[in-house]
């Protein structure tokens, strides 16, 4: 027999069920929320117990992650010129290297290496050695913190001397020692210039010649980057600015006189370089921005 339920008790039924599924809601609004009080408490509970040196570290972490992810891994620099050095040689187009090789020349030019003791710092695959060798050098020995472009160097040159030195780019040199010191597109992954200068200025002989061309500090300001790409991963070599006054003024007081000085621009003359890579509107940004510059100094 059908049984058939009075309205009032339909509707009493009716606001029950909605009540239970009220409370039902606010229960899980109410777990989600204490799992939400948990985890911001508990991290900040952590974060407030970590000494200030350990967070410290831990924004550091998440900065260099996000860093990774934006712009490429940024590795030690020994490790990034480790990995660069199967392919560094072979960058057809490089218009760093074109306007160093304008500078270098020039200042070359100006220098007689003949019976000469030179030293390359941060020497690489000795990109310039055919032509340094070329010059008749009593000696020529070549400083880098990599051992792998040093392999490459080494390959080319089975008779280099070579050494390999730490970040802090400082050579172990005699003082009074060396005629000419050459150093090309380095100066600028070395943290600290100054001990750096002091070491060359300090083993330079008297009348000794400093051949020196970098990545100009103005491009690194505006946000150029020394990338490559290894097994597919973008990679950036690090730099540092230091200012080219800066840079100058140290020279001059540890003695050196600045007999001749340069600067790469990035101009209509060098336009090609960027459309043969398909990369016209990074011309367009850094047109007018220095790229590289030069300075050839004597010590007094
Ligand atoms: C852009 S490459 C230039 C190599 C070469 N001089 C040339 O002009 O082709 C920079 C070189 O500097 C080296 N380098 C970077 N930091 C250095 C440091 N702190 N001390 C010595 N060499 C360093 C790198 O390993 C790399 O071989």
């Amino acid at each position: 027999m059908a049984h058939s339920m009075a309205p009032s008790t339909v509707a009493a039924m009716l606001r029950i069920e909605f009540g239970i599924r009220k409370v039902k809601l606010a229960l899980r609004g109410l777990k989600k929320s204490i799992l939400f009080t948990v985890i911001k408490y508990g991290a900040g509970f952590v974060w407030l117990r970590n000494p200030v040196g350990s967070r410290r570290v831990i924004i550091g972490m998440i900065i260099q992650k996000l860093r990774r992810v934006l712009e490429g891994r940024t590795p030690r620099i020994g490790v990034a010129y480790d990995l660069w050095s199967n392919s560094y040689d072979d960058q057809p187009g490089n218009l760093v290297w074109d306007m160093d090789e304008e500078l270098f020349e020039r200042f070359l030019a100006l220098v007689d290496l003949r019976g000469k003791t030179v030293v390359d710092i941060g020497c690489g695959t000795g990109r310039h050695w055919p032509v340094l060798l070329a010059s008749g050098p009593v000696s020529l020995t070549g400083y880098d913190v990599s051992r792998g472009m040093l392999d490459k160097l080494l390959s080319k040159f089975p008779q280099a001397r070579v050494g390999l030195i730490g970040e802090d780019g400082i050579a172990p040199l005699f003082t009074g020692s060396v005629d000419i010191i050459v150093s090309t597109l380095a100066l600028a992954h070395m943290p600290n210039p100054e001990p750096v200068l002091r070491n060359w200025a300090r083993a330079l002989k008297p009348g000794g010649c400093l051949l020196l061309t970098d990545f100009h500090p103005a491009a690194l300001s505006h946000g150029a980057k020394r990338t490559f790409v290894h097994e597919n991963r973008s990679f950036v070599a690090r730099s540092f600015v230091h200012p080219l006054p800066e840079v100058s003024r140290l020279l001059i007081s540890l003695g050196l006189e600045v007999l001749d000085s340069g600067e790469r621009v990035v101009d209509e003359s060098v336009r090609h370089y960027y459309e043969q890579k398909g990369a016209l509107r990074a011309y367009e940004q850094s047109k007018g921005v220095p790229m590289v510059y030069g300075l050839l100094c004597i010590k007094k």
